[in-house]
C-alpha cells in the first residue's frame, strides 16, 4: 500500500521517474521493488561506512512514470 501511495502521489504530483536506493542484500525490498517495474541504474560499492566501521554497497533503482 506505501508502495501504490507513494507511486501514486509522484504521478499526481507531476514526476516523470522514483529512483530508490537499497542494500544489495535486502532480497526482500529488491523483490518488492522489482514487482512495482523497479530496475538497477546504479551500483556504488564500498559506499556506507557502518557504525562498525564495515563499507556496504549500495544499488540505485529506478521507474519512469507515465
Ligand atoms: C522491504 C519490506 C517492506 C518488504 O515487505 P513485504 O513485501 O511485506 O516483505 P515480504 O517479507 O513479504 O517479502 C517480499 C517478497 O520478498 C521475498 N523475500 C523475503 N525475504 C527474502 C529473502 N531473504 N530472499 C529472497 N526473497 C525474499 C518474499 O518471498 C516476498 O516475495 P513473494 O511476494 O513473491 O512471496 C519488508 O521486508 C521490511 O519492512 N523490511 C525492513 C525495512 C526495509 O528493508 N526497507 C527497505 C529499505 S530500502
Amino acid at each position: 500500500m506505501l508502495m501504490e501511495s507513494c507511486i501514486s502521489w509522484a504521478q499526481e504530483a507531476g514526476a516523470h521517474k522514483i529512483t530508490l536506493e537499497v542494500f544489495p542484500h535486502n532480497d526482500a525490498a529488491l523483490t518488492l521493488y522489482r514487482k512495482f517495474g523497479f530496475q538497477q541504474e546504479g551500483y556504488f560499492s564500498r559506499h556506507l561506512r557502518r557504525s562498525n566501521g564495515d563499507l556496504w554497497d549500495l544499488m540505485v533503482l529506478s521507474r519512469f512514470l507515465k
